[in-house]
């Protein structure tokens, strides 16, 4: 009849042996001492009993010797559940330093994922067996939550802040992705699969999928967003960024600045910060709402990359600016 049903779900990360057992000894240590309870009052009904009327029951004032062995065995018992609960949740917060990073971004109603040589994917996560996989997480509207029944993992997706989990999968298949957070309309239906993978299988998935890395996205961006209008070899109203990476550059005014990723973050952010000797403030600044902070590292991944010769040339076919 019920082919499917099971009282727990798949095993699947190394948290899962880890949550049942911790679940297990608390349901256990409930069902004994409900029943145990349950059978005493009903034996205690029965055996003590009013037999007269003018039957009394003799007073008891007090047990202490009974009240402490009762108090250090609940310490016990509660400091046992207490300890056994902090150590599962303190490995499962602290991904180990070798985890793979994947970018998650939830939003209403799907999930967004990039993995770390570009990789993209909608309501699907691809992972390698046995490998430590952490999560860096945004919304961009509600909150949502990221949650893995097989693998015992749960986390809240919070708008303006990363959020972080990690698990290891212990083996190959698909599970269900759900998100645990009521978000609106499609709430329920807000999920998908993480699709665990043997690891040969996962590097050939990843290489197919290679198409576009991030610094082939800055290109398009580079394009795109008019960088090209300025940062070109016809007119070099603004500075060619060819090989700039890491170079030591002259500011207007003296003083000059490693072109590091940080600098090339503010140059693009905040333009006017540091002006390159000869050129003049023209640049507009680029707001997160235009210029998004993926967008920002794909672009950062281009100019790295951007080699001698290589600046695209302005007449070259450009995708439609966006839509305002
Ligand atoms: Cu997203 Cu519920």
């Amino acid at each position: 009849m019920l082919p499917d049903f099971s009282l727990f779900p798949e095993q699947a990360s190394t948290f899962a042996g880890r949550v049942d057992a911790l679940f297990l000894f608390i349901l256990g240590v409930t069902v004994f001492f409900s029943l145990l309870v349950a059978l005493f009052m009903v034996y205690f009904a029965i055996k003590y009993r009013r037999r007269s009327e003018d039957q009394l029951p003799p007073r008891i004032t007090s047990a202490p010797r009974m009240e402490m062995v009762w108090l250090v065995f609940l310490l016990g018992l509660f400091l046992t559940i207490f300890c056994w609960g902090a150590w599962s949740y303190f490995s499962m917060i602290r991904p180990p330093d070798d985890a793979l990073e994947v970018y998650v971004v939830g939003k209403q109603w799907m999930w967004k994922v990039q993995h770390p040589d570009g990789q993209r994917e909608i309501n699907e996560l691809h992972i390698p067996v046995g490998k430590p996989v952490k999560l860096l997480m945004t919304s961009e509207d509600v909150i949502h939550d990221f949650y893995v029944p097989a693998f015992r993992a749960k986390q809240d997706v919070v708008p303006g802040r990363y959020t972080t989990m990690w698990f290891q999968a212990t083996k190959p298949g698909r599970f269900h992705l759900f998100c645990a957070e009521y978000c609106g309309t499609e709430h329920s239906r807000m999920g998908g699969w993480i699709v665990v993978m043997e690891r040969a299988d996962y590097d050939e998935w990843l290489s197919q999928r290679a198409d576009l890395s991030m610094a082939q996205r800055g290109r398009q961006l580079f394009l795109k967003k008019r960088c090209i209008t300025c940062h070109n070899r016809e007119n070099q109203r603004g500075p060619l960024l060819e090989n700039l990476y890491l170079k030591t550059v002259p500011l207007e005014g003296g003083g000059s600045a490693v072109a590091d990723d940080n600098y090339l973050a503010e140059s693009i952010r905040n333009p006017k910060a540091k002006i390159v000797a000869g050129f003049r403030p023209i640049m507009p600044p680029f707001a997160p709402d235009g210029l998004d902070d993926a967008e920002l590292q794909d672009l950062i991944a281009f100019i790295k990359s951007l080699k001698e010769g290589q600046t695209p040339t302005r007449n070259e076919d450009t995708p439609p600016p966006e839509a305002p």
